[in-house]
């Protein structure tokens, strides 16, 4: 088992810039505060702007900044479902604070309707039904994970840690019947991370870390409808608290790339590590090479894309998608892959490619 036990202080984030998209209510508000707390400026997109705007005035009275510089927290009113809206917001935290270290995508509903009622007829299936929480939970955290790429690398030197944190749930994992369209966009998430994970982090590229973060029954809005049964079963919840103390400290925890964190009753777990170590035991051991030839092969993905590809295999001393001009500091590289466990797409350590 693989606890994560979080460690913030007041300084962990210490002169960072946060941007958090679903910061206005819940456990992103939670970790709005965490995050100033622990020395960060935070920059809020949420579509209630009520909440928001409530959030940005209380907490800039309570965390002043140091003089002639910008409030530590703005909010400006964001749909993670509208691409422009996204781009804004980043425009807006870009403007305020010169820089972007720690992207957050919280933003999420729960499900909507019933995508697969027993009572649907053969008249009643032609209506086309609502594909709004597949949008909000994963083309939402697809649009703030595209844009985070490209700010996240400005006016910052490469080695400044950066990372973008994303929002599963313990759905992302487990079986959650009547929750269709959720599980399907939180095991999104969890595939959105994993295709990121050798990718971004990869010197030659991107260079952030990417994670994301599994709560379990956590008190807030989101569970008003099933919360007092499910405490009257005496099952564990979390506290926004919580879940924003273990979220803080994987901002601030330049080890952590490509995990996903568990967090039940307050207590926190790492299980792509165990996925990973275990995989010959439950997929059996001849599939699991052949699997890991095939990752080995695939290697960082270079081969679906246009990037150039002399030669396929880190083995031979090339890492792919490296363009030729760069070849003057291969070494390097390769040594660098080694020391941050970089070695394949599907790396067997909790640091996926850890810079
Ligand atoms: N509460 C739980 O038990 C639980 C468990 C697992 C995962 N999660 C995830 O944690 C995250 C936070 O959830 P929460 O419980 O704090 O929920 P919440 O409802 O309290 O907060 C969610 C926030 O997202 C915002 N939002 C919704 N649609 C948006 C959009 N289109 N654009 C921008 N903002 C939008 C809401 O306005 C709200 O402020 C979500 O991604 C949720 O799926 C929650």
């Amino acid at each position: 088992m693989s606890q994560y036990i979080p460690q913030i202080s007041s300084q962990s984030l210490r002169e960072k810039v946060v941007l958090i998209t679903g910061g206005a209510n819940g456990i992103g508000a939670s970790l709005v505060q965490q995050c100033l707390e622990s020395g960060a400026n935070v920059c809020v997109g949420d579509l209630d702007n009520i909440a928001g705007e409530r959030l940005q005035r209380k907490y800039q009275e309570q965390f002043q900044p140091e003089e002639g510089q910008p409030p530590r927290v703005v909010f400006q009113t964001t749909d993670v479902t509208n691409y422009q809206s996204v781009l804004a917001l980043f425009d807006f935290a870009f403007n305020k604070f010169k820089r972007i270290d720690h992207v957050v995508s919280a933003a999420g509903i729960v499900e909507i309707g019933n995508w697969f009622d027993f009572g649907l007829t053969l008249e009643t299936v032609r209506e086309t039904p609502t594909h709004k929480v597949l949008d909000v939970n994963l083309l939402g955290s697809m649009y703030v994970s595209r844009i985070a790429s490209v700010y996240l690398r400005h006016n910052r030197g490469p080695n400044v840690d950066r990372s973008i944190l994303l929002f599963s749930c313990v759905s992302g994992f487990k079986d959650s019947p009547s929750l269709f369209v959720y599980q399907s966009s939180k095991h999104g998430v969890i595939g959105l991370m994993r295709s990121l994970r050798g990718y971004v982090s990869s010197p030659y590229k991107h260079y952030l870390r990417i994670n994301t973060i599994c709560p379990w029954m956590t008190e807030t809005e989101a569970i008003r409808k099933i919360e007092d049964q499910w405490k009257l079963a005496d099952l564990p919840t979390n506290t926004p608290r919580e879940v924003s103390t273990v979220a803080t400290s994987m901002l601030a925890d330049s080890s952590l790339n490509g995990t996903s964190m568990v967090v039940e009753g307050g207590r926190s777990w790492e299980i792509e590590d165990n996925i990973d170590r275990l995989e010959a035991q439950w997929l059996g051991e001849q599939s699991s090479k052949t699997l890991a030839a095939g990752q080995l092969f695939l290697d960082d993905g270079a081969i679906w894309t246009a990037l150039p590809r002399k030669k396929s295999s880190i083995s031979n001393g090339v890492p792919p998608g490296v363009p030729l001009d760069k070849l003057g500091g291969i070494q390097d590289h390769v040594n660098k892959m080694q020391i941050y466990g970089v070695t394949n797409g599907a790396s067997n350590s909790i640091t996926h490619g850890v810079h």
